[in-house]
């Protein structure tokens, strides 16, 4: 093992070479494909976004429709999937749902599993960017016992989206421009992070040559965990218990310094960003414009803003480079728009696929990429005896 070098959690390992997203974290910079994210604030648009970074260009006038229609097309489930949700208490997190119902894709959709076929491939990631939307929406109904809503055909990604969650079988839920550009803006600034754990996670399994739905379940699991993708959520129960008035912001923080108390303060701290997380930045805008635009008061934006405030100012945070990362106002704008808070981590994941697809694909295409397999150090015993169960003490 002597020529193993150790770097627990992969601080400073290059696992690939990849076209896709750069990231520069001492600068706080953010690229898909060589653009800035913030030139996509003006007109958001999460399905030109997932093809830009799939396909490694903005889509022509011709190519963004066919895609849009690809995706309209292949929103229904196979009726028998629905059955699926059924046998799933209603208490279930949906992200359990969510990566269950990915991975039965594949057994659905065996013909898709081709590896070397670009046609077949495109065909597979219309479908899964467009079916994971369905999906998120159907295991949201299953937990609040409301009937599925078939998707519109006339209707675009977010809108049709939000028709499936928030329609009525008798009155059609209306997607305000506002709200539409809002939820673009909040997928497409998760589109894509480069080796976060999940998006490493999809590549690991698919250089096993897994197909395209399983290694996508795989990054849903790994994106649940709380300093990952789970942290949207955690947010929200952190600034909840502060405004029911079970910890102030000031001892909040406190406990997130104290190494003893297990707390972080969610939604703050980046592998890589050290001094600040341009998605957080522009969400946080996003904010401040959509709570007043759609009339709704949040007090747990000001306990954001505060807790922000602290921090920014505390030595500890300073010292260590620990800003907002993504995840600390995303979910209060989700919250606007009334998506519960055991969706938030779903709809990182809706947001994340394209990346996952996106780099599932680059390695599939990578001449002489191998499976990834990592070495260890072994720091077990040396050579031990077996002794027959009835000698053991
Ligand atoms: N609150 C308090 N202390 C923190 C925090 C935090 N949120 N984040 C890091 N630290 C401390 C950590 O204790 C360590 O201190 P010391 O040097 O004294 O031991 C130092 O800062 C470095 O932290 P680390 O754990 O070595 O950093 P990491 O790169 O391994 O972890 C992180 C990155 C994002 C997991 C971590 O910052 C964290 O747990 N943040 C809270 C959870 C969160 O918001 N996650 C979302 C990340 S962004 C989107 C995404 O990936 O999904």
């Amino acid at each position: 093992t002597g020529h193993i070098t150790l770097d627990p959690g992969y601080g400073n390992t290059g696992s690939c070479e990849s076209a896709i997203t750069f990231i520069d974290g001492e600068r706080g910079i953010l690229r898909y494909r060589g653009i800035p994210i913030e030139q996509f604030e003006q007109a958001p648009n999460f399905v030109e976004v997932a093809w830009l970074l799939i396909f490694g260009h903005l889509p022509s006038a011709d190519e963004y429709k066919a895609f849009a229609d690809n995706l309209t097309a292949c929103a229904n489930l196979d009726e028998s999937m629905k059955h699926h949700f059924e046998g799933f208490p209603r208490s279930a997190p949906p992200m359990a749902i969510l990566s269950a119902m990915i991975n039965a894709l594949s057994c659905f959709h065996p013909e898709l599993f081709e590896l070397e076929d670009a046609d077949r491939f495109r065909v597979a990631a219309a479908g899964l960017i467009s079916k994971i939307r369905t999906i998120a929406a159907y295991a949201y109904r299953h937990s609040v016992g409301q009937p599925y809503i078939y998707p519109n055909p006339a209707l675009r990604y977010v809108p049709n989206f939000l028709h499936m969650m928030f329609s009525q079988p008798y009155a059609e839920h209306l997607c305000d421009p506002i709200v539409r550009d809002a939820i673009n803006l909040v997928l497409l600034l998760h589109a894509d992070h480069e080796q976060n754990c999940s998006t490493s996670t999809v590549r690991m399994v698919g250089s096993s040559q897994a197909n395209l739905f399983a290694s996508c379940a795989a990054g849903v699991c790994a994106l649940w965990g709380p300093l990952h993708g789970g942290a949207n959520a955690a947010v929200l129960d952190m600034l909840e218990q502060i405004h029911q008035g079970q910890i102030s912001p000031e001892e909040y923080v406190r406990l997130a310094k104290d190494k003893d108390s297990k707390v972080r303060l969610m939604g703050f701290g980046h592998r890589v960003y050290k001094n600040f997380d341009p998605r957080a930045k522009m969400l946080g805008k996003v904010a401040e414009r959509l709570l007043p635009t759609l009339g709704y008061k949040d007090p747990l934006l000001d306990i954001a803003r505060k807790l922000e405030e602290i921090a920014l100012e505390d030595p500890y945070f300073v010292e260590r480079k620990l800003y907002p990362n993504v995840d600390f106002y995303s979910g209060i704008i989700m919250r606007a728009i009334g998506i519960p808070t055991n969706m938030f981590t779903v709809m990182f994941a809706i947001g994340r696929l394209p990346g996952w697809i996106a780099h599932w694909w680059e390695q599939a295409q990578t001449q002489g990429s191998r499976i990834a397999r990592p070495r260890q150090i072994y720091v077990g015993p040396g050579v031990t005896d077996h002794v027959p169960r009835d000698a053991r003490s």
